[in-house]
């Protein structure tokens, strides 16, 4: 079964790691794929015929795709029955806490549980809120940057990955002097720039540069997430599984985030009348962000679920042992949420997604995500009222394959 680690353990690992080339059975790849923004149809078909499928795999493997928002829901909050420990895939009876520590999508309670309640207080409104003129100065900065280019810029560079990025930075309280390396690893652990063996160094590299930070806010702590949960938890957790809590929020909360803002803002590009109705209307930036976190679900799948037992879900038996992969992005087109999802319409009152996930696992950085994405794209389309695509849609390259969804380079021609 080690074929199925790989799509989440290999990116890191293997030399020249592609999901697309890898010997994984086509409807494994399925619901990992896409038609310009939208799932491939196969996963609405299946999802209207099959909402909870075993998929057809070699080698005895059973693995199921959860693909309706109900059934998504109920494997996703049942952690009784359901576990996100890596152990049962590999079979080596090592805690993830050993192979991952800090990280949070792969421990199960109480691990979970104890290093989540350390991470929550940093998270509310009103801690996040200590960022906002923060995530403006960063905003304005890019934009700035920007406006001083002669030809097309691309928005992944200049705008998608920096923001997050910056952002991230001033969440943890990494000292300002230290950025620019911080920019690089997040860069470069995302394998956008550099391959998979760059990615894999920079694992590594990020840790142990996560682990010096940490050390040094360990002797002098500042206000940032990391210093707070020294001065008030200090003792209940070590340098390292700090630093594997940070690194679990970069990981968390860069390349999906990026991929939000390249994205809607493809969106934008792409549909005359949101684009005005983003610039000129104050009040329509919340309801657009919800409305395409919903239709973009960058995060495609959860984290893999393992049945702990055998377990009922909408009536169908999934064994113990078995594999479990909610689809998010077929969950947020199930028609239990509404009429019309297969397009964004930015006047839709907020419906229920999975687009964060759902559970004890859901995303810790859900507000902060949409903070930034309400931020930047008045921002970016006020700056720049006549900014269009540099070359035609169709010519943009999408990842084929990918458990975050994104496109890697959008050139935009901005006056
Ligand atoms: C639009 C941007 C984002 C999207 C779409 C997104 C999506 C998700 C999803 C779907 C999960 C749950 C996965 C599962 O249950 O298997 C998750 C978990 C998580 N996210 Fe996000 N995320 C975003 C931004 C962020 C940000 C900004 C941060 C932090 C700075 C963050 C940190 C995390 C962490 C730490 C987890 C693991 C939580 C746990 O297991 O308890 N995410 N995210």
């Amino acid at each position: 079964m080690t074929w199925f680690a790989r799509i989440y353990l290999g990116r890191a690992r293997k030399k020249g790691f592609d999901l697309g080339k890898m010997p994984i059975p086509e409807p494994a790849l399925m619901p990992l794929k896409r038609n310009g923004l939208d799932p491939v149809p196969d996963l609405g078909q299946m999802r209207a015929t099959a909402p909870v499928n075993k998929l057809p795999m070699p080698f005895g493997v059973n693995l199921w795709l959860v693909s309706g928002y109900e059934e998504a829901k109920a494997v996703l909050s049942n952690t009784k029955a359901f576990s996100n420990d890596f152990a049962h895939l590999m079979g080596t009876g090592a805690t993830s806490v050993q192979q991952n520590p800090g990280g949070l999508g792969f421990a199960d309670p109480p691990v979970h549980t104890r290093l989540r309640k350390l991470l929550t207080p940093e998270f509310t409104m009103r801690r996040l809120a200590r960022l906002t003129p923060g995530i403006k100065a960063i905003i304005d900065q890019c934009l700035d940057s920007m406006d001083e280019a002669a030809g097309p810029v691309d928005l992944v560079a200049e705008f998608a990955l920096p923001i997050p990025s910056l952002v991230i930075c001033e969440l943890l309280g990494v000292p300002y002097d230290d950025r620019e390396d911080f920019q690089r690893l997040a860069m470069s652990r995302f394998d956008l720039f550099s391959g998979a063996d760059a990615s894999l160094g920079a694992i590594s590299e990020s840790l142990e540069y996560l682990l010096g930070v940490v050390k040094r806010q360990r002797e002098n702590p500042g206000d940032g997430l990391l210093g707070m949960i020294i001065k008030e938890h200090g003792d209940e957790i070590d340098d390292l599984e700090l630093a594997g809590l940070a690194d679990g929020v970069l990981t968390g909360g860069f390349e999906t985030t990026a991929s939000m803002l390249a994205l809607g803002a493809l969106v934008l590009l792409q549909d005359e009348e949101t684009f005005k109705l983003i610039h000129d209307n104050d009040d329509a930036i919340n309801k657009f962000v919800e409305e395409i976190l919903r239709y973009l679900t960058v995060v495609q799948v959860a984290f893999p679920r393992f049945a702990r037992e055998d377990i009922e879900v909408a009536g169908v038996t999934i064994g113990k042992g078995d594999v479990v992969i909610a689809s998010l992005s077929g969950a947020n087109r199930d028609e239990v949420l509404g009429t019309g999802l297969e397009t964004v319409n930015p006047h839709r009152d907020p419906t229920s997604h999975l687009a964060f996930g759902y559970g004890v696992h859901r995303c810790i950085g859900a507000e902060l995500a949409r903070m930034e994405l309400r931020a930047a794209y008045p921002a970016l389309v006020r700056r720049f009222p006549k900014m269009r695509l540099a070359k035609s849609a169709d010519e943009l390259e999408f990842r084929k394959v990918s458990i975050v969804y994104g496109v890697d380079a959008l050139p935009v021609l901005l006056k």
